[in-house]
């Protein structure tokens, strides 16, 4: 604990002190506005400074210093007489050299005679300990009678206007001036602290009922007192003055000198050991992250860029507005999910458009630049019922499309949907047949290149605000074919709207996108999948179940049951009939996409099926086995040359 101690003591002689340089002339009060040149009985630690600062510690651990008036007060005067009032009046300031310890305190104390027992002391704890970062601070004022405690208060002071309490940290470095006052008629001992530039507050911090006629002898010694012990703590006293029978004098602040500056070398490798290493680590830290944010951000943001790309720059989106535009491709946004990746509605930042990105991962960069190269021409494709593709991004295994948005989705939900829900009626679905075959004829005869779309199916028809069918995922397939190496047989295209030629051969031709839209056509017009798991044999295949109805005369029957309303029967049994024409499995008997409009369009009247004894499928495995002299001949657009006659014989 380190104290400041104010000590009484008197001795015989009053008159002594008058020859004291530092004291006041009168011998009933005494003042020090710094303690330069004085008399002050100093013990231990204590010393006064060359700029007049008593120190009372020297900011060592573990020291005691004392401070005493040199000559000793008589407070009664005459021993039947009552101890007099009194007023002391000192400033002081309390620095830590240290960061940690406990306990500390300095006392200002009044000792009774020759012994070193306080017997009256005012006892200023700081404290500051931060054990584990739980700090525990101690910061009080106390009056000790005989050792004793016998009031106590947290450091501080009352606002003379609101009276609220203010706390004061001791242990601040700042200076602070404290009063002790007694008086005899009122038995009674207050004591006030507050900011040395602050008028001493009217209601003391400590206010304690004492007659100390019972406690005190004469005479007195008055004085400080102060100890460290753990920590080292800087005790300060700066001005300090003394009243008997009246108020002490004020001590005059502009002469009082500064409060030394704690620059202990301790404190300062102190520094340079804490203080340095933290502010040193929170740089690197802030450096660092600062770095990872930034590379982060690149990283999040990295697009693969070659030189080839830059005549396709028009059509190359930002991987930035593609993650910001779609909220970090956050499930939320999540449209579906294909066989190529997930796709995510998201709306541009600038043009505020709806479009929906794919994600589509590849490792491969074998054939990539071809098929940017061919999305960006495909993104030239433009038809109305295709769905537009917008422009490309590209990044490392990953490649990101950007198409128009479709609001009503994937045709495919419309058509699957639970028995008695609404689905789409017979001239919803006509005008979507109608569409996306004059897609296909866009595709494959009316613009500069023949494009095969490979990949024709009614999940990948999308429908507009007006349920008009878009095809989409053009291209696509091709990016698998070339991604994949040649090992894997993978034959792009999906099971069941695969032509038995293109499965055979792998290769795709008008023809084959002629055979996957005939199954199109009757997956539309039956509402059943192209491929049904639910027959005891095994799975049944669509076309055949159709052909099945068409032998026995029943073609219209295989009608969706669901369709409600109105439906033209003769149209219905165009549409079976050319889907079943589309559909064969010689690929020489199928019509291009051209014709296929003229009958749709009853431009010209769809040829007569030959009548057939086999399902498709098996027609197909005869194929396969014992016609690949005809059937390996190239389909292209506009062979006719083999007719199905020939074979309608088995
Ligand atoms: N342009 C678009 N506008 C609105 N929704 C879309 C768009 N493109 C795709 N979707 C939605 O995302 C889903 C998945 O589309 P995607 O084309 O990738 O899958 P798929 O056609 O079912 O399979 P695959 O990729 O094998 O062709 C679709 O079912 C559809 O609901
Ligand atoms: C200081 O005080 C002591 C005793 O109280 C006395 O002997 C001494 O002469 C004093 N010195 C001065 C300079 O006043
Ligand atoms: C009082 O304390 C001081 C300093 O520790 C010491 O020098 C002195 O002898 C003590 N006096 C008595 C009476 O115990
Ligand atoms: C201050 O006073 C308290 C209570 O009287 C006492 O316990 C403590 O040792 C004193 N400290 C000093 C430095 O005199
Ligand atoms: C002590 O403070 C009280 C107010 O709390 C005041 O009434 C009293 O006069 C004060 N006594 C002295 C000696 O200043
Ligand atoms: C204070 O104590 C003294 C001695 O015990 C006594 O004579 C005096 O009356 C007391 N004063 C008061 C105000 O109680």
């Amino acid at each position: 604990m380190e104290h400041l101690a104010f000590c009484l003591t008197f001795l015989l002689s009053v008159t002594i002190f008058l020859a004291s340089s530092a004291t006041a002339s009168e011998d009933d009060q005494f003042i020090y506005s710094g303690f330069f040149g004085s008399n002050l009985t100093l013990n231990g630690a204590a010393m006064v400074t060359k700029d007049g600062v008593l120190e009372l510690t020297n900011g060592k651990p573990d020291y005691m210093g004392y401070a005493f008036y040199p000559s000793s007060w008589k407070l009664r005067g005459l021993p039947d007489r009552e101890v007099q009032s009194f007023s002391v009046s000192f400033v002081f300031g309390i620095a830590s050299v240290d960061f940690n310890g406990c306990p500390n305190s300095m006392n200002f104390s009044i000792h009774q005679g020759l012994t070193n027992k306080s017997m009256l002391a005012i006892v200023l704890e700081a404290c500051h300990q931060d054990n584990n970062f739980q700090e525990n601070n101690d910061n009080d004022v106390s009056i000790s009678i005989g050792g004793k405690s016998s009031a106590k208060s947290p450091a501080g002071f009352y606002d003379g206007k609101s009276g609220i309490f203010n706390n004061l940290p001791l242990l601040s470095h700042n200076m602070m001036q404290m009063s002790v006052e007694y008086d005899l008629a009122a038995t009674q001992i207050n004591v006030t602290l507050s900011p040395l530039e602050m008028v001493k507050p009217l209601r003391p911090l400590l206010s304690l009922s004492l007659n100390l006629s019972t406690v005190l002898e004469d005479p007195s010694y008055i004085g400080f007192s102060a100890s460290t012990r753990i920590i080292s703590l800087r005790y300060s006293v700066l001005g300090w003055s003394f009243g008997m029978n009246r108020p002490a004098p004020t001590i005059d602040i502009a002469k009082l000198p500064q409060l030394p500056r704690v620059v202990d070398p301790k404190r300062q490798s102190k520094l340079l050991k804490i203080i340095l290493p933290i502010a040193m680590a929170t740089l690197v830290l802030l450096v660092g992250t600062t770095v990872i944010l930034f590379v982060r951000g690149r990283m999040r943001y990295a697009e693969l860029y070659e030189d080839w790309e830059h005549e396709f720059g028009p059509h190359r989106f930002s991987y930035k507005d593609l993650f910001q535009a779609t909220e970090g491709f956050h499930n939320k946004n999540l449209l579906g999910r294909g066989g190529f990746g997930k796709v995510y509605k998201s709306v541009l930042p600038v043009s505020k458009l709806q479009v929906a990105v794919k994600r589509v991962s590849h490792e491969s960069k074998q054939g990539i630049k071809e098929f940017i190269a061919e999305v960006v021409s495909i993104g030239r494709l433009r038809h109305r019922n295709l769905v537009q593709l917008l422009g490309y991004c590209r990044r490392k295994g990953e490649l990101l499309l950007v198409y128009e948005y479709m609001p009503n989705g994937s045709l495919e939900k419309y058509l699957y949907v639970e028995a008695d829900k609404t689905t789409l009626d017979w001239a919803q679905r006509l005008q979507i047949i109608k569409g996306v075959a004059s897609a296909i004829f866009y595709l494959h005869e009316k613009w500069e290149k023949v494009v095969i779309h490979r990949d024709i199916k009614a999940s990948n028809v999308l429908l507009d605000n007006e349920m008009n069918g878009h095809l989409g995922d053009f291209g696509l397939a091709r990016l698998y074919d070339r991604g994949t190496n040649l090992q894997t047989t993978r034959v792009a295209g999906t099971l069941g709207y695969i032509a038995p030629e293109l499965a055979r051969t792998g290769k795709a031709s008008p023809l084959t996108d002629v055979y996957a839209f005939g199954i199109f056509i009757l997956e539309v017009t039956c509402g059943k999948r192209p491929i049904n798991n639910c027959s005891q044999d095994g799975p049944k295949m669509l076309v055949d179940w159709v052909v099945e109805h068409w032998q026995g005369g029943s073609l219209t029957d295989t009608l969706d049951r669901r369709i409600q309303g109105e439906y033209d029967a003769d149209e219905v049994n165009l549409v079976l009939r050319l889907g079943l024409l589309c559909a064969h499995p010689f690929c020489s008997t199928r019509p291009s996409m051209r014709q296929v409009m003229q009958y749709l369009d009853g431009d010209m009247p769809l040829p007569e099926l030959p009548p057939i004894n086999l399902s498709y499928s098996m027609l197909a495995l005869t194929q396969n086995e014992g016609f690949d002299q005809y059937t390996s001949l190239p389909c292209t657009v506009s062979s006719n040359g083999m007719t199905f006659s020939l074979f309608s014989g088995r």
